[in-house]
């Protein structure tokens, strides 16, 4: 009931509005419980990826809380674990408004942001400030006494280049100097549309160096933990470009990819005519199959050795459930959330659980890929 009437007031606000309305709570650090799950199922949905532990695969994708306002209240809504981001090095404005729009009928949303963020500065004072608090996820014992024994649940950082810089390597490594000792995993992105020339650093003539200049920026940094390091890709790389980037996730010994950020493209079905041919990134529903398909295609060149976050359209449990049969370590969403509210975290990881238990999978690790092998 009360869902219901809150997504009903949200939907006739303007997008831009309801979202920060959403935020503010969460900023305060008022949060509440969203997800409530029996004790078999919170145990068939913790997992274990790059010595972190997450207690469930659900988190929230970047650009929801671009400024790190509100890491505690997200985590302790259930998600598994959340991004930061998308931070540049210096902040920013973004584009000018309108620059969000909803497509309700096709569950969907068209952004055009252009990493709106208050930069790397203020954004690393606000990750150390909750690293005192809240000891690494997988390094329970680091803080002293009186702190949380437990962490929350790993919190990444999204890192991207500011709009009129001319030297992208210099800012992604200014971002990893700041920031990778604060981030239980870091996110090299190189896929929002709304920046011009950056989706170009995932060609083969730039995303060596630039992942050449990361590693070296976070060595150079992190002295007790090293963060592993992710790449975020775009769903509209052709097949031959995302052979070329698999290639070279394998060649740099990167850590892990997150596939999918928004596309461009815009599918034939869409209801809002003239909404779907505003500029920007589509999400939602209609991302789901182009973002899911890349997914698998990664999953198979990269041989299964490379864990990848599944990210894109995911409203069901039945959607996150299909992610990770096509390969998905770890899930994300963003649009689902902000057209239905927190409360379809709980229906996705209850509903999750459901489809683990039926197909006989005692963890989520058990399912990972598992329609490459014929099973599902
Ligand atoms: C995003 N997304 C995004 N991604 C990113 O890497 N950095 C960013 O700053 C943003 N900003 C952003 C703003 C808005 C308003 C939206 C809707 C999305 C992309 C997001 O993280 C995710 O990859 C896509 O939205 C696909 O997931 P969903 O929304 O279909 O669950």
């Amino acid at each position: 009931m009360l869902d219901k009437f809150v997504i009903k007031v949200l939907a006739k606000l303007e997008p831009e509005l309801a979202h920060n309305l959403v935020l503010y709570p969460l900023k305060l650090g008022i949060s509440a419980k969203f997800v409530k799950l029996s004790s078999a199922d919170a145990a068939r949905l913790k997992t274990r990826i790059w010595g972190l532990d997450f207690a469930n695969p659900l988190g929230l994708a970047a650009g929801f809380d671009k400024n790190a306002e509100g890491m505690s209240a997200v985590l302790k809504s259930g998600l598994g674990f959340t991004e930061v981001g998308s931070v540049t090095p210096l902040a920013q404005a973004g584009n000018p408004k309108p620059r969000l729009f909803r497509l309700p009928q096709d569950q969907a949303v068209i952004n055009r942001m252009g990493f709106n963020n208050a930069g790397a500065d203020v954004i690393a004072k606000r990750l150390a400030r909750f690293r005192q608090k809240n000891p690494r996820a997988g390094q329970v014992s680091e803080l002293g006494r009186g702190r949380p024994k437990t962490a929350l649940g790993p919190v990444g950082v999204n890192i991207g280049k500011n709009r009129h810089s001319s030297d992208a390597l210099a800012d992604y490594s200014q971002c990893v100097r700041k920031l990778a000792p604060l981030a239980d995993y870091l996110v090299v992105n190189v896929s929002s549309p709304n920046t011009v020339g950056l989706r170009d650093l995932q060609r083969a003539a730039a995303l060596p160096q630039l992942l050449q200049a990361v590693k070296a920026a976070r060595h150079a940094v992190c002295k007790e933990f090293s963060p592993p390091i992710l790449v975020k890709l775009s769903p509209d790389l052709a097949p031959g470009q995302l052979e070329e980037v698999a290639d070279i996730i394998l060649a740099e010994k990167i850590d892990g990819a997150i596939i999918s950020n928004t596309t461009t493209q815009r599918p034939a079905h869409l209801h809002h005519g003239a909404v779907a041919r505003e500029t920007g990134g589509l999400s939602g529903q209609p991302l789901f199959d182009q973002s899911t398909r890349q997914l698998a295609s990664m999953y198979r060149l990269t041989n299964g050795k490379v864990p990848l976050i599944g990210v894109g359209g995911i409203a069901s449990g039945h959607a996150a459930y299909a992610k990770i049969c096509a390969g998905a370590s770890l899930l994300q969403l963003y649009t689902a959330l902000a057209l239905q509210g927190p409360w379809v975290m709980g229906r996705i990881l209850t509903e999750l659980a459901a489809c683990l238990t039926r197909d006989q999978f005692h963890c989520v690790a058990d399912a990972v890929g598992i329609k490459h092998r014929g099973k599902a």
